[in-house]
């Protein structure tokens, strides 16, 4: 007669590294993990490219912000260097492929636009809020995450992120709006 099988519990050593950590971590706390090596990927190649950016800009207004922006994401690259001391782990980068297809976009941005046109501006601000929006997304799902693990101070250093990469994402915005798209608009090939 079959004696019932009993089924193994998932071992619980499975969610934990099998060498550095010396703690068990959760799933989602191992999950922050990664998203934090990517998005530490991500502010590094914008520093990167942002300088491309600024050179390709018209106005001095748009070079501005993007110069404002590079200074800002220097430190967003600090306090993700501080999140992964706060979870014990060292600073590491991981490939992020969305990111890398966006600002790949953006450079396209500059070789299919003429030099010194506002239309190249308006490209310019699209690009750059997609990373924005791209940032934002990721700082505000792991703001959620570092609550739900009750890590505060974890949640309050990607909070003060969150909000400037809202602050550029509006500044942005109202470089458009102010007068780029309208002038771009009456640009003709
Ligand atoms: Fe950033
Ligand atoms: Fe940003």
């Amino acid at each position: 007669m079959a004696t019932p099988t009993k089924k193994s519990t998932p071992v619980k050593k499975s969610m934990k590294k099998s060498t550095s950590s010396k703690e068990d971590r959760s799933m989602l706390e191992e999950f922050v993990l990664d998203e934090l090596k990517d998005i530490y990927w991500a502010e590094k190649n914008f520093t990167k490219v942002l300088p491309k950016m600024m050179k390709a800009a018209t106005t001095s207004e748009l070079k501005g912000a993007f110069e404002d922006h590079l200074n800002v994401t220097q430190t967003h690259i600090t306090r993700l260097e501080q999140a992964f001391d706060l979870l014990g782990k060292k600073p590491q980068a991981k490939k992020c492929d969305a990111m890398a297809g966006i600002t790949k976009e953006g450079e396209s941005i500059i070789e299919d636009t003429e030099k010194g046109t506002m239309t190249r501006d308006a490209g310019l601000i699209l690009a750059a809020q997609k990373v924005e929006h791209y940032e934002i997304a990721t700082y505000g799902t792991l703001v959620q995450f570092a609550k739900t693990l009750g890590n505060t101070k974890l949640a309050d250093l990607l909070l003060q992120t969150l909000n400037e990469e809202k602050d550029a994402d509006e500044t942005l915005t109202s470089i458009a709006e102010s007068n780029i798209n309208i002038e771009a608009s009456e640009e003709e090939e």
